[in-house]
């Protein structure tokens, strides 16, 4: 990963978190070498060594460097073309809506909303996602469209007139707690894939899930 991108990318909080798992990887490491008999100083330098191979092929096979996804979020899966439509579709876009794709991926969910009017937004944890998703929409020039590195966690739903996610079952229960927190009434929340538990569809199609707050 590129220093620029962290410069161009402002997220103290993610830098930080970074910066803590090098620190834990690092901690890991040199005690692994310590314990199988390497002297303190070798101990540190291999642990440095290791942790850069690491992230080395980490980044040459594109793999995001961090647990977190994983922890706080669906892994990147993406929607499928014609899943990305019916998302645009069931959401009603007008021109100028505010649209957020929590977990935006490739960006081609956000591009498709921009496309069709809306002033779109993608969230996304990932680094590789982020500036794929941000060659999507250069490549083609949209403008009414941005990506942010940000933790879906930490984005305030409230000025967003559709809310679309595509999350795995285990974030529901935290998700159902922000989104009544958060959204105002009116928002189209479109859930990709796995339905909200307990909330009532508005419309389905091929396992996209519509609701109305
Ligand atoms: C299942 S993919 C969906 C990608 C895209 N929205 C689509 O439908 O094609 C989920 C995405 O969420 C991202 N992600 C996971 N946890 C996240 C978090 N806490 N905040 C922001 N993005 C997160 C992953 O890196 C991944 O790109």
């Amino acid at each position: 990963m590129k220093l620029r991108f962290f410069m161009e990318h402002e997220n103290a909080k993610l830098v930080q978190l970074y910066l803590l798992q090098a620190l834990l990887i690092i901690s890991v490491l040199v005690l692994f070498f310590y314990s199988i008999g390497f002297v303190f100083y070798f101990a540190i330098l291999a642990a440095l060594i290791g942790f850069l191979s690491i992230a080395v092929l980490f980044h040459f096979l594109n793999l995001p460097f961090y647990i977190l996804p994983k922890i706080s979020g669906a892994v990147y899966v993406p929607t499928s073309e014609e899943n990305v439509q019916t998302m645009v579709k069931l959401a009603k876009v007008k021109k100028g809506m505010r649209v957020i794709d929590l977990g935006s991926g490739d960006g081609r969910v956000v591009a498709a909303f921009a496309d069709a009017g809306a002033d779109a937004v993608g969230v996304e944890l990932n680094p590789s996602m982020v500036e794929k998703a941000e060659r999507l929409l250069a490549a083609q020039k949209i403008k009414n469209a941005k990506i942010v590195w940000q933790s879906l966690w930490d984005v305030d739903l409230g000025e967003y007139d559709v809310v679309t996610i595509y999350a795995v079952p285990s974030m529901m229960k935290a998700l159902t707690k922000k989104f009544r927190a958060e959204l105002r009434p009116g928002t189209r929340v479109i859930s990709n894939h796995y339905p909200i538990p307990g909330w009532t569809i508005e419309a389905e199609k091929n396992q996209v899930f519509l609701y109305i707050i």
